[in-house]
């Protein structure tokens, strides 16, 4: 029998990675914040000088691209992104990167490049995935798949507030008008757009704290 998996997908900044990562502590999970591979694609791509008016040179970029993915080998089963030897978890969190993340998950080539990588670590270890296809395209056999949805102010506030609030390099509006518009590019891609899987079960955790998430994810698992 295939290890539990469990697929969480939802917008920007919906709050999916902190679920995710509080649900894998809990109940002894491996957690892959999937945005981290196409994050990974992107910085690679910057750094290496592709031209930003022409994202499909990733293309040309990519069989140079050594990605990989490893656990952190701390008892939080935290999933790392590498280039080369290079950890660069820390690295691909900047907006820049975020927004660039956006516009190569859009190329075909990419996501076919990423698949694999994601699924090899499911047949093989229990594991929380989070993003915007996983539902739907990365583990359609997942054990359960949950929907996070939250609207955009709220979103918008919780990405202000971790940025610092009012020390943040941007405007609480700034941040919500970014979000608005990844969500429309997530949405609108021709291929594995944001989608709920039909069998997926819908959550907006905006009134609830992480642990009260927490709880709610476990009493769905299968039994
Ligand atoms: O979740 P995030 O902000 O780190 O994701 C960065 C971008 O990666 C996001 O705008 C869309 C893309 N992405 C995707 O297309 N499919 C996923 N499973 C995860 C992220």
């Amino acid at each position: 029998m295939a290890p539990l998996s469990i697929a969480i997908d939802g917008p920007a900044a919906c709050g999916k990675s902190s679920l995710a990562k509080a649900l894998a502590r809990r109940i002894g999970l491996y957690h892959l914040e999937t945005g981290g591979l196409y994050r990974s694609v992107a910085l690679f791509f910057l750094e290496r000088g592709g031209p930003t008016d022409d994202p499909h040179r990733i293309l040309d970029l990519l069989p140079e691209m050594d990605l990989s993915i490893r656990p952190d080998g701390s008892s939080s089963r935290e999933i790392h992104f590498f280039l080369g030897d290079r950890d660069v978890t820390v690295d691909i969190r900047s907006e820049t990167v975020g927004k660039w993340a956006s516009t190569v998950a859009t190329i075909p080539a990419v996501r076919t490049y990423l698949l694999p990588v994601q699924r090899h670590f499911a047949e093989n270890d229990r594991i929380v995935m989070d993003g915007r296809d996983i539902g739907t395209v990365i583990l359609p056999d997942a054990s359960l798949k949950i929907f996070l949805s939250a609207p955009a102010a709220t979103r918008a506030l919780r990405r202000w507030l971790q940025l610092g609030g009012e020390n943040a390099p941007q405007s609480l509006q700034e941040i919500q008008d970014d979000l608005e518009e990844r969500d429309r590019q997530d949405l609108a891609r021709s291929i594995a757009p944001l989608t709920r899987a039909s069998d997926a079960i819908d959550l907006d955790n905006s009134r609830m704290t992480i642990d009260e998430s927490v709880d709610w994810v476990i009493e769905r698992l299968p039994k």
